[in-house]
């Protein structure tokens, strides 16, 4: 009995013992359990939002990555398109719509992250505020956009009010304009470059040159904000700044080795790349000038050539070889073989 009672008293105790193991066993392998889900899953939450909050790759591409440009938008050479696809162009925009409507398509891309300003015609950028580091202009070929500034404003192209052809037709009834001179004398862009009488070559001149004044002829705004009105007002006043260029022949091949050789991914989405914004200068073709016109329009525009072509010499973004070959085109275009033939035969037409 005794012993009954001490062995029921010690089974109890025994029993109390095992339970309190089992659970203590239980609990235990329950907080390692725990621990090791805990375990498993926290550093690969840590390693996912990491990785979302990486920079981009720049050292592959180049190693001055942190850039501030502004976009130099020459006028006639495809700068719409290249407007639409900035943050900093949709926000130029001033009609309230379509500010929204570009911002609204506006794609990601590193460029447009890195483009801070749009600099267009007067509106000179205050350089000393914005600090750029890079300047990035869309440049074509002088006599090309000098042909398509006269297809822009030529009455005849006169299809929707308040276009610049619109209001050309209009100034045409008033001899005393610019523009009445201007298409008096040169019906054609052919005889804009060849002028017969004195009176013409100097209205001929002042459309080359751009000497005249953007508020008395709105209409020529293109030809006064030449390519050295660009210069002159950035990299002249910034002579240390990075130059950037995009070919208005080959924009969206440009636009996307740009953009991949500032670190972005080069797509700017299948409804955009390939796409052209212009102001309905797509209904009308450049005339395809003969030898003679073509050398001459060169010519007139010599001083224009040999900025364009020193722009895209020191354009930072384009490789050696494609800037030879554009060194070489673009007298090849004026029928010469090399910058000293077409300076030489220049001067002599100037003299004769
Ligand atoms: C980043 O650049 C380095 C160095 O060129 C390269 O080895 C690496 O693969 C690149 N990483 C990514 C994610 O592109
Ligand atoms: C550019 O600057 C030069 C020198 O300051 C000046 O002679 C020239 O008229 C300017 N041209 C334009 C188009 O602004
Ligand atoms: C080239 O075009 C101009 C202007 O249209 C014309 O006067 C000239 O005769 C043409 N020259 C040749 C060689 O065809």
């Amino acid at each position: 009995m005794e012993c009954e009672k001490r062995k029921r008293k010690y089974c109890v105790a025994l029993y109390i013992r095992y339970v309190a193991a089992f659970f203590l066993v239980f609990f235990f392998s329950r907080l390692l359990q725990l621990w090791h889900s805990v375990e498993s899953s926290f550093p690969n939450d840590l390693i996912i939002q990491s990785l979302s909050h990486l920079p981009p790759n720049i050292t592959t591409h180049n190693e001055k990555a942190e850039r501030n440009i502004i976009f130099v938008h020459v006028g006639k050479a495809a700068g719409e398109t290249i407007k639409n696809i900035l943050k900093a162009g949709c926000l130029a925009r001033t009609a309230r719509r379509r500010q929204e409507k570009c911002l609204a398509r506006l794609p990601d891309s590193r460029l447009s992250e890195l483009v801070s300003a749009y600099f267009h015609c007067f509106d000179v950028p205050r350089l000393k505020k914005l600090k750029p580091t890079s300047f990035l202009f869309n440049v074509r070929h002088p006599v090309d956009r000098a042909l398509s500034w006269y297809g822009y404003i030529h009455p005849d192209h006169c299809k929707h009010m308040a276009t610049p052809a619109c209001k050309a037709k209009w100034q045409l009834k008033n001899e005393d304009t610019w523009v009445h001179r201007f298409f008096d004398c040169f019906p054609t862009a052919e005889e804009w470059f060849l002028p017969k009488t004195s009176h013409c070559r100097a209205i001929a001149q002042q459309a080359w040159k751009g000497s005249l004044d953007y508020r008395e002829v709105p209409l020529a705004a293109h030809m006064i904000a030449n390519y050295q009105h660009y210069v002159n007002n950035t990299i002249h006043v910034l002579p240390d700044s990075e130059i950037l260029v995009v070919r208005t022949t080959d924009l969206w091949h440009d636009l996307k080795a740009l953009d991949e050789w500032l670190g972005g991914t080069g797509r700017f989405g299948r409804g955009i790349e390939g796409t052209a914004v212009t102001h309905g200068s797509h209904r009308y073709a450049n005339p395809v000038l003969n030898g003679t016109t073509m050398f001459a329009a060169c010519c007139a525009l010599l001083p224009e050539l040999s900025v364009y072509r020193d722009l895209l010499a020191k354009a930072a973004n384009l490789d050696q070889i494609t800037k030879d070959l554009e060194r070489e085109d673009a007298v090849k275009h004026c029928g010469s073989e090399s910058w000293e033939e077409l300076w030489e035969s220049c001067s002599q037409l100037h003299s004769s």
